[in-house]
């Protein structure tokens, strides 16, 4: 749905030059933009990608009310683009939230959580009428899990939880020196494998002292936005 232009599409070594050369964030991120509706109020996610989105949001900022953030980090690049950021509560409805993900499947589950991010980011996106996915063709996967799975966990359980992990056939590893913005720990669980993201999403996030996990399948994403090679496509 976004092409470059088509200067750059003259011979295919000189497309595959330019596509090499490509932000594909970037690509994703401004076709993302296609989604806003005026005076929407929008869930903003985490992460490089996300923040790319936040910048090309500065040019279209007069369309928007304001903005409901997941993290510290993108309220702050928000703030410096002058865009209005509100509280969750103060909004009756966020018609559409952006977000970027570690892995997806072609069910549109995705892995989330590698900036840490996690637990603010499945709230905004099952606070949300629709959620766009905005990702690069790297994190397109058969099945998730070979990104390492984050679980946001309150710092005296991440024993017990390490073990529960263990259980399960993960290799659970603490996240050196990263503290979220809600004050927890995170563990990166290897080698699961997840043959049901729902279920697993479910299990882990019963376990007591786990806040919530990375796995999005309970509420996937409604559209995934895929910039590949030849431009972004819809997963
Ligand atoms: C943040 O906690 C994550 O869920 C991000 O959405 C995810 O890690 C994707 O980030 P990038 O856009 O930086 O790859």
């Amino acid at each position: 749905i976004r092409r470059p232009p088509r200067s750059t599409l003259s011979s295919s070594s000189a497309a595959s030059d330019v596509y090499k050369r490509q932000d594909k964030k970037n690509l994703v991120a401004e076709a993302a933009l296609d989604y806003i509706q005026s005076g929407d109020i929008l869930g903003i996610g985490s992460g490089s990608t996300v923040n790319k989105f936040i910048n090309l949001l500065g040019s279209v900022k007069n369309k928007i009310e304001a903005c409901v953030s997941s993290s510290q980090k993108s309220t702050e690049l928000l703030h410096k683009m002058k865009i209005p950021v509100i509280d969750l509560k103060e909004c009756d409805r966020i018609p559409l939230y952006i977000d970027g993900a570690d892995e997806a499947n072609s069910h549109k589950e995705l892995i989330k959580g590698g900036g840490g991010a996690l637990t603010r980011e499945k709230i905004l996106a099952q606070s949300s009428e629709k959620f766009i996915c905005i990702i690069d063709e790297s994190k397109v996967v058969d099945k998730l899990g070979k990104f390492p799975l984050p679980i946001e966990v309150i710092q005296l359980a991440q024993s017990k939880i390490s073990l529960e992990m263990i259980k399960i056939g993960g290799r659970p590893v603490y996240r050196n020196q990263f503290i979220t913005d809600n004050g927890h720990i995170i563990i990166d669980v290897h080698d699961l494998d997840i043959n049901e993201p729902m279920a697993l999403e479910k299990k882990i996030n019963h376990m007591p002292g786990v806040i919530t996990n990375g796995i999005f399948s309970i509420r996937s994403a409604d559209e995934i936005l895929i910039a590949t090679d030849s431009g972004v496509i819809k997963g």
